[in-house]
């Protein structure tokens, strides 16, 4: 989509009013400046077009007071989003139980519009509320019987192992834990280790697309190809990558896909999407009841209960937002983002990546620590004296402190941040964080 008629399709959303927020008061001139000034301009190009992302910034209602590098845990919604979610807020709360009737049937363009930007049918996209309730759908659901393998990396999202570990307790499946490099030597060496550990056991694959730890990229695709011809099924965690990356379903060919819709794709919280392969369907149970002939319906994992409708509905106007910034201008200017910071920290002897900053191999997220110190402490250290929003974390020897810029971030923050961060590679932290 061009970016006037991003600015149509938003504007005609929202009205005057939220365009007005959104870009300020001479915001369409401004824009269509932009627009033409970067018209035939590759991705790649745009991600360093400052002119073209302070628009983009403006969009979004983040406190200008905070450093945020914490997108990973979550998104923010741009101010198109917030205001279209309250708008339906009030609409569903002016009559509940009337208006339940008018807003959930407007879910079914929701389904659509998510399985346009997934590349799927629609009657394969169920709207879940997160990646655990979408995941735990998937992997409660399947017929696994006794002895069964589950073959998954050491770095999954711990719920979701959780989820396994109970199916390991109650039904003797076993949870095969492969042990990946951080970062591991290629995506080559990835596909290597997942062919050689999968048996005649095995009957399914979890594994993410960029994982929490480090943001590491998975070659799906080929991994799908290997299990497929051996009869295993491949269940993706994408909670990082549905809006930060530039994909479709046939890019992963996978049977089964879970993410958040509130993390990259700056949907509403409490937003998520299950894709269920359309054969596949029939063969998970869902896991609350359904009434009678909805066996092969996706609909069939939605019967959860009551919703809030209209906090569903926000996430057409995340899409429109999303398909107006361009798919794959998002990414490029993602990466540039990680590579503008990353290349500074880079240069000191004592940080250490545990990202590779490849472009197949990462993309938002980078994970770095510091001899001798760790993570969390300076996590901690980040945030009270500095206002920068980090993630700090030691698991599974991963002693990391993780970044995730968003379209939000400006380039001053990221150097405000290196600066910090050259100050305490070379000083070390004070005190009391030094001692803690
Ligand atoms: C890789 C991964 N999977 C799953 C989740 C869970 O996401 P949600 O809280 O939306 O269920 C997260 C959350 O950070 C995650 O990083």
């Amino acid at each position: 989509m061009e970016r006037r008629d991003f600015i149509k399709t938003v504007g005609g959303a929202t009205g005057v009013g939220a365009l007005t927020a959104m870009f300020g008061s001479d915001a369409l001139g401004a824009v269509e400046t932009a627009t033409q000034r970067t018209a035939g301009l590759s991705a790649l190009q745009v991600a360093q077009d400052e002119d073209f992302w302070r628009d983009i910034q403006q969009a979004f209602t983040v406190s200008r007071g905070i450093v945020n590098l914490n997108s990973g845990s979550s998104g923010a919604c741009p101010a198109v989003v917030t205001d279209s979610l309250i708008r339906y807020l009030w609409q569903q709360e002016e009559a509940p139980a009337y208006q339940r009737g008018v807003l959930r049937p407007r879910l079914e363009m929701v389904r659509v519009g998510l399985a346009g930007l997934f590349g799927c049918d629609s009657e394969e996209i169920a709207l879940m509320r997160s990646t655990t309730e979408a995941m735990q759908t998937v992997l409660h659901g399947l017929d696994l019987q006794r002895d069964d393998e589950v073959l998954i990396t050491t770095q999954e999202y711990p719920a979701l192992v959780g989820i396994l570990k109970r199916r390991e307790k109650r039904d003797g499946i076993r949870i095969k834990e492969i042990s990946i490099p951080a970062p591991p030597e290629s995506l080559d060496a990835l596909v290597n280790i997942f062919e050689r550990e999968m048996t005649s056991k095995t009957r399914l694959i979890l594994v993410s697309h960029p994982t929490y730890l480090n943001g590491q990229l998975f070659p799906i695709k080929r991994i799908c190809e290997i299990a497929h011809q051996r009869g295993i099924e491949v269940a993706v965690d994408g909670a990082h990558s549905f809006g930060q990356i530039d994909f479709k379903h046939q890019d992963l060919d996978c049977d089964y896909y879970a993410t958040s819709l509130h993390k990259w794709l700056s949907a509403p919280k409490g937003t998520g999407m299950l894709y269920v392969r359309r054969n596949k369907i029939g063969k998970v149970w869902p896991l609350t009841y359904t009434p009678e002939g909805m066996d092969d319906n996706i609909r069939k994992f939605e019967m959860g209960g009551a919703k809030s409708y209209g906090t569903f509905l926000g996430i057409t106007d995340a899409l429109a937002f999303h398909h107006g910034v361009g798919p794959k201008r998002k990414e490029e200017r993602l990466r540039y983002l990680t590579h503008y910071w990353a290349q500074r920290l880079q240069a000191l002897s004592n940080i250490h990546f545990y990202t590779s900053l490849e472009p197949d191999m990462s993309c938002a997220i980078a994970t770095i620590h510091v001899e001798g110190m760790q993570s969390s402490v300076i996590n901690k250290y980040l945030w009270d004296k500095h206002n920068i929003l980090t993630a700090g974390f030691n698991i599974l020897g991963i002693n990391g402190l993780r970044m995730s810029p968003n379209l939000f971030t400006t380039l001053n923050g990221l150097d405000y941040f290196c600066d910090v961060m050259e100050n305490v590679a070379k000083n070390g932290l004070p005190e009391p964080y030094s001692s803690m």
